[in-house]
């Protein structure tokens, strides 16, 4: 059945089962591979992308769920890799063997839109459920708050540039 879905700004239709997963969608049809596989029972984070500005998990979302509202991967939260979140990441280094951090991203980025300078407890109530078996927490936690620092920083300059995704 066919689908109309905004995902990363762009329209586009897709012919797919009614109770395909979204996870299935983006990786294997839209061809965006940002976005991991990890349990497929909702209960990593790895799947993790934004729907109509919330984080969700792409292996529990059936497609017909998510047609007509605004889907962001990974590959949509900045054009060129400057996000406040892609920049802390890489200033602090923050992964290990990587393949949890799309998903780690997406929920902090889903926290900052919502919380612009998140406690300790709002980030750990936001990233509870993303699960990094490298043990990256810490990092991931300072990240998060640096992020918070950098998207500050820039917002006289270029107004709610900060952790606003095109939603
Ligand atoms: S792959 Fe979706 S939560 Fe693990
Ligand atoms: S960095 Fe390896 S699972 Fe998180």
């Amino acid at each position: 059945m066919p689908y109309t879905l905004n995902v990363n700004g762009k329209s586009t239709t897709v012919d797919v089962p009614a109770d395909m997963p979204l996870l299935w969608v983006i990786r294997d049809v839209l061809n965006l591979k940002g976005t991991k596989f990890g349990c497929g029972i909702g209960a990593c984070g790895a799947c993790t992308v934004h729907l109509g500005g919330r984080a969700v998990r792409a292996c529990q979302t059936p497609v017909s769920m998510a047609a007509g509202a605004a889907i962001t991967t990974l590959e949509g939260l900045s054009a060129d890799g400057t996000h406040p979140l892609q920049v802390a990441w890489q200033e602090i280094d923050v992964p290990q063997c990587g393949y949890c951090q799309a998903g780690q991203i997406m929920s902090a980025a889903a926290l900052l839109r919502t919380t612009p300078k998140p406690t300790d407890a709002d980030i750990d109530r936001a990233m509870n459920g993303n699960v990094c078996r490298c043990g990256t927490y810490n990092r991931i936690r300072d990240a998060i708050k640096r992020a918070a620092t950098i998207a500050t920083s820039r917002a006289p300059q270029t107004a709610r540039a900060s952790v606003s995704v095109n939603e």
